[in-house]
């Protein structure tokens, strides 16, 4: 999960913290005692990290301080909701809400939210929170026709998945259409503060009429009528139709229809430019390998261009010189905890901002371990553009080139799978290869080919060769003759500003996917950060916090620690709410219009792309299920077809396992309900990652969400 990196730190602080984590009983063996044994230090009722050692209580399903998941083998099913068939899961708040503030909600079953079957005649099994569905290993057709609409005639129709373009936006691109069938009628109660409850029905496609348009909230059980509401005969048909097979749970409740996208008309302010002065944001992730240069990069540049100040810089020098790091100084600018300074290694993704000619850039440094491969999806996936960062020195950008743990191939083919099309490949360390014009070529050839592969077009990719110890090509052109004699392309600087700025449509409903939570006890305040996808903000507007169900006010809103009137989609933004109880506010969850709630589910169906080197998958297969700043733990339950990479078309139905590099539909079931769109409806919420035993194994997108 990001954090927010503190600029103008208190060193005395740090240095207290970086003190207190080393226990008593590293003195004592320093003075020569003898250490105890490992397994007796562990307490009983804990279980030690194999990452980074902390003892984390019993319950904890991954490490409470690098949020790396428990060994699956090494717990058992006790009974309790979040452990699951010896999985973990939980969607997890970040080390800096957790640290600040003890008591994070955990996932609570919200008892206001109820959704309803749309084919109760399917079989089901419930076994310990995981829906296991009969093994209906039938005609594909078949399959999908059980969960069609009764009087819905559109084919079922499977979008391709080209195997060399793993980005589920091309899917999208190519008009290819999902095999969608009965998940927009779907309802979801809300309760409102005076404790009514009322029922609108999620919506997919359809979009929406503002209320706010009006200048008014409709009130709890006004439909909503328009004029053009006749020529929507099928829509409302289809939702008609949907709202009677549970017709009999939804008698009694109050239903809203939702209007059609033509009616929607956003208000003028949601649509107007950015304030004034202000530039665009520009979230741009920082990816690659482990120990290629992603912190000290982003603190270089944020000190070149006085986001640090010298003063700070000396300060961050003098204190890694003494704990014997001297090299990361400019990588502790972001790396902020004592166990990532320790370690030398990045551990959650760190948020920093500097201002371009042309942007207001986030930064988003990501960790390269492959055990924090997690929280760079976490992060990252907020990302409008990437730099992906490359050591050139000799064997280690061959290491990140590995099929079996280099984190250059994953993080590029993640960062492709979250939308981003344009990327900065900066060929870092180039003074340890002598600014070998050849090396360059190599690593250009190499990675450009691979790049390629995963949907990155030639003329979205930009190539820079640079030192960001020798501070060649970062904020002017290289001054070291060995380099400038053969480069004369633009400066990493300059190349950040000549991507194009990211579409942002503000035209749909409000969807804010929760990155971070944090609560303050004693204003009685949560505050929440995360990247607007879709829709704008401001104060005094009322939220739908979803999964929870509860509505909130927006108090205020800041941007990069400025106060703000407005946020628009695009924006990373730290949200302050009122009138909402902490408990009922999680990272992992959604915040959104009132009317427009996302979709709440455990059962989807999935169009994937097992990934190179990726472990077979088979029905029953437990995988870690990543979906914008959400994971669960979920297994597996169908593996409904293959699809031809190339054409769409099925060539086998209920294959029994899944190879790398295939593509196919399945289903999974999640031990506990996330939030979610369709990723035609909403593609920040509707791609989704399956890792297992600590990788990726497929990228995919929902085509359907089923319960
Ligand atoms: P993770 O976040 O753990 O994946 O590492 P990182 O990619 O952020 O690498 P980091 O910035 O921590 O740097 C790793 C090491 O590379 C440090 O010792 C840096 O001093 C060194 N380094 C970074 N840039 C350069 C460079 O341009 N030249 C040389 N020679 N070393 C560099
Ligand atoms: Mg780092």
């Amino acid at each position: 999960m990001p954090r927010k990196v503190n600029y103008g730190v208190d060193y005395d602080e740090v240095y207290g913290d970086y003190e207190d984590y080393f226990d008593d009983s590293d003195i004592e063996s320093d003075a020569g005692e003898v250490p105890e044994v490992e397994q007796d230090l562990i307490k009983p009722g804990t279980w030690r990290c194999s990452i980074c050692t902390y003892d984390n209580d019993e319950s904890m399903p991954f490490c409470d301080i690098c949020e790396v998941f428990r060994e699956p083998s090494s717990i058992c099913n006790n009974g309790n909701n979040r452990t699951v068939h010896n999985m973990c899961e939980e969607s997890g708040a970040s080390i800096m809400a957790k640290s600040l503030f003890a008591s994070l909600p955990h996932q609570k079953q919200n008892m206001a939210i109820t959704f309803q079957r749309q084919n109760d005649d399917f079989m089901r099994k419930e076994t310990n929170n995981f829906c296991r569905i009969e093994n209906t290993q039938g005609e594909f057709y078949d399959f999908h026709n059980a969960f069609k609409p009764p009087n819905c005639s559109y084919p079922v129709i499977i979008a391709p998945f080209k195997f060399d373009c793993p980005s589920p936006d091309d899917l999208v691109s190519r008009g290819k259409q999902s095999s969608k069938a009965v998940s927009k009628g779907a309802l979801v109660s809300i309760t409102e503060k005076n404790g009514s409850v009322r029922t609108v029905p999620i919506t997919g496609r359809q979009e929406y009429s503002s209320p706010l348009a009006s200048g008014r909230q409709l009130p709890a059980n006004e439909t909503t009528r328009t004029s053009s509401e006749d020529n929507l005969h099928s829509l409302t048909n289809s939702l008609s139709m949907n709202l009677e097979v549970n017709s009999e749970r939804s008698r009694n409740v109050t239903t809203r229809r939702a209007a059609s996208p033509a009616q929607y008309k956003p208000e003028a302010w949601m649509l107007s430019d950015n304030e004034e002065g202000s530039k665009n944001q520009l979230n741009l992730a920082i990816v690659g390998h482990v120990d290629s240069g992603k912190s000290t990069l982003s603190g270089k540049l944020l000190h070149l261009v006085g986001r640090i100040s010298q003063k700070e810089m000396h300060k961050y020098e003098k204190e890694a010189k003494l704990k014997g790091k001297g090299s990361f100084a400019y990588a502790w600018v972001l790396d902020e905890s004592a166990e990532e300074r320790e370690r030398g290694i990045t551990m959650t993704v760190a948020v920093a901002y500097f201002d371009s000619k042309k942007y207001h850039v986030v930064v988003l440094d990501s960790p390269g371990h492959k055990d924090f491969v997690p929280n760079m999806i976490s992060g990252a996936t907020q990302a409008d553009a990437a730099i992906l960062v490359i050591d050139a020195s000799t064997g280690a950008f061959e290491a990140g080139m590995d099929s079996n743990g280099g984190q250059t191939k994953e993080h590029a083919q993640l960062i492709r799978s979250f939308g981003v099309d344009q990327i900065i490949v900066a060929v870092n360390k180039m003074d340890a290869v002598e600014y070998s014009k050849e090396r360059f070529e190599l690593i250009k050839q190499q990675l450009g080919m691979f790049l390629r592969s995963c949907g990155f077009k030639d003329s979205s990719m930009l190539w820079i060769p640079l030192s960001t110890i020798e501070n060649q090509n970062l904020v002017a052109a290289a001054s070291d003759g060995r380099l400038s004699s053969w480069y004369r392309g633009p400066y990493l600087l300059d190349a950040i500003d000549s991507l194009h700025p990211p579409v942002r449509d503000v035209s749909k409903p409000l969807l804010l996917p929760i990155c971070d939570v944090i609560k303050s006890h004693s204003l009685g305040q949560v505050a929440v950060s995360g990247k607007l996808e879709a829709g704008a903000l401001r104060s005094g507007l009322k939220v739908l916090v979803m999964p929870s169900g509860e509505l909130a006010t927006v108090r205020s809103l800041e941007r990069d620690s400025q106060s703000c009137t407005a946020a628009r989609a695009g924006d990373n933004v730290a949200v302050s709410l009122q009138g909402i109880d902490g408990g009922n506010v999680m990272a992992g969850g959604v915040l959104c219009h009132p009317d427009f709630p996302v979709a709440v589910a455990t059962h989807l169906e999935l169009k994937v792309l097992t990934l190179e080197a990726a472990m077979p998958i088979l029905i029953g297969s437990q995988v870690e299920f990543h979906v914008h700043h959400a994971k669960k733990a979920a297994r597996v339950v169908r593996i409904l077809s293959l699809l031809d990479q190339k054409t769409g078309k099925v060539t086998k139905r209920a294959p029994r396992c899944l190879t790398a590099k295939q593509s196919a539909v399945i289903e999974v079931v999640l031990g506990e309900a996330v939030c979610i769109r369709e990723f035609s409806d909403c593609r920040a919420l509707g791609r989704v990652f399956l890792r297992a035993s600590g990788r990726t194994i497929a990228v995919g997108i929902v085509t359907r969400i089923i319960e």
